[in-house]
């Protein structure tokens, strides 16, 4: 094995929390092998791109990157050059091809393997590692980018099929952890002084279902839900979050659950996609505007303060401008605290890529701009509400803009900045009165 003493790595990492998670994980396999860290990549020995391929940009974005450091390894040949994640599941083979310079690509579900596909690299071969797998327990320990959050990965994989989306083709099938391997890493967590966790899924309502001891068809034993319950009292967390939820499979279960457990915070993070129900339909979403509709309702007649964050697509193929409208009407009428908007980007590999009735460029750029400016202006009302409250911030760092001020987040997830030493305060819990408003944070002083 070569002598990873003294060797420096960075990663960048793309995308989404599970690439986050994934990246924390490999961090960890890398400094278990005597790597350290080094935030200069141009400074490293060893370079990881965890990468996303969920829109063509996010991808085009890996390739320059990529393109700078492989023109360094010319220079310094032992240089080890990795493209992990979405990408490198998508691309395979082809990645070694186009770029020489390139040692290991290695898909999502290798992630925990990055220590044996580097001893290939070591060996001198260039590495693929992209056939699915039954993804190995992690028994390393993360190397986490946060002393206070912590992403706890529940379901791996997705199921689903929506017809834009590349996720299924990189991240492979559902497989969920064990409900006794989730309670031991956020015991874990706990002992280390974490104080909130947020559990990951694409689709996390699917968690369990692939189970022993479920069933095809009727209720599963391990469902998210009952997931809940089990891992709610463990000491030390005081927060649970969670993402994704699927509106098709959302039930009001899981809403009483949230109500009920103390630590689980009343903020939702439910994509629709679209208002529209023709437009559902061809996203193979399984669900219609008004049952997106009745959930909505659902979580605000048990907690009527509960925070609402989404995805929408716009200029999906074939979507007119009244269908565009029916997504402006959903979004003026739930008034969510934050939504993530995209323009439809073409998948390879994805049903509606090679659809004829693409929506041009500038329609899409145009619906995107329109439905942006209705957000920022309902986000604004609803940022209204929480001007002279108390809320309670779990504190998680210093500003990066103001060091005499720290910043945290309240229980609906809203970045929240008070004065204060952030020495004495990371990790703890505070009451905060709030004295201004932004569209999406909040500024407020500490109550005592
Ligand atoms: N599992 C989640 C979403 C995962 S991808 C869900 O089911 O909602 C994150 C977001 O990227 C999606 O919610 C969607 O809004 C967006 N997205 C996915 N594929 C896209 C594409 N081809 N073009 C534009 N946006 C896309
Ligand atoms: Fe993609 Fe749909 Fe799965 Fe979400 S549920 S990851 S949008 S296929
Ligand atoms: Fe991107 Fe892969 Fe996540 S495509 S959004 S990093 S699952």
């Amino acid at each position: 094995m070569n002598n990873t003493q003294g060797k420096h790595y960075n990663i960048t990492t793309f995308g989404c929390q599970m690439n986050s998670a994934d990246s924390e994980r490999m961090a960890g396999i890398l400094e278990k092998m005597g790597f350290q860290y080094e935030e200069d990549p141009n400074k490293a020995d060893l370079i990881l791109y965890n990468t996303c391929t969920i829109r063509d940009k996010a991808e085009q974005k890996v390739y320059s990157y990529l393109g700078r450091q492989a023109k360094r390894k010319q220079e310094k040949p032992d240089l080890t050059l990795i493209v992990a994640g979405c990408v490198a599941q998508q691309e395979g083979e082809n990645l070694l091809r186009r770029i020489p310079e390139l040692d290991l690509v290695m898909g999502p579900q290798h992630a925990n393997r990055l220590e044996d596909l580097l001893e290939g690299v070591f060996n001198g071969d260039r590495v693929v590692a992209t056939e699915p797998i039954h993804i190995v327990e992690d028994i390393t320990r993360a190397r986490r980018e946060s002393e206070v959050t912590a992403w706890v990965n529940v379901i791996y994989g997705c199921n689903e099929r929506c017809t834009y989306c590349v996720v299924p083709s990189v991240r492979g099938i559902e497989q969920s952890r064990t409900p006794e391997a989730i309670a031991a890493e956020i015991k874990d967590l706990g002992e280390k002084g974490y104080k909130e966790i947020t559990l990951l899924g694409q689709n996390i309502d699917a968690y369990g279902r692939d189970l022993p001891g479920s069933t095809a068809s009727g209720r599963h034993k391990h469902t998210l839900t009952d997931l809940l319950y089990y891992i709610h009292d463990i000491p030390g967390i005081e927060r649970i979050r969670f993402a994704t939820s699927h509106p098709r499979y959302f039930v009001e279960r899981l809403i009483v659950a949230c109500k009920e457990l103390p630590k689980v915070c009343e903020h939702f993070h439910i994509p629709f996609q679209s208002g529209d129900n023709d437009i559902l339909k061809a996203m193979s979403r399984g669900y219609t505007h008004q049952k997106y509709r009745s959930i909505m309702e659902k979580i605000r007649k048990y907690m009527p303060d509960a925070s609402i964050s989404a995805d929408a697509i716009v200029g999906f193929p074939g979507e007119t401008e009244a269908q565009f409208e029916n997504t402006l009407q959903l979004v003026e009428d739930i008034g969510f605290d934050q939504l993530n908007t995209a323009a439809y980007s073409p998948r390879p590999g994805t049903p509606a890529a090679i659809w004829e009735n693409q929506v041009s460029e500038e329609v899409k750029s145009d619906r995107l701009q329109r439905l942006n400016h209705l957000v920022a202006v309902k986000a604004a009302e609803r940022t209204q509400r929480y001007l002279g409250r108390v809320e309670e911030i779990l504190v998680e760092d210093q500003n990066p803009k103001d060091p005499n001020q720290v910043m945290g987040r309240t229980r609906g997830n809203r970045l929240t900045f008070f004065t204060g030493d952030i020495q004495d305060l990371k990790g703890k819990i505070v009451k905060v009165k709030i004295t201004q408003v932004r569209a999406f944070s909040l500024t407020g002083e500490r109550v005592f």
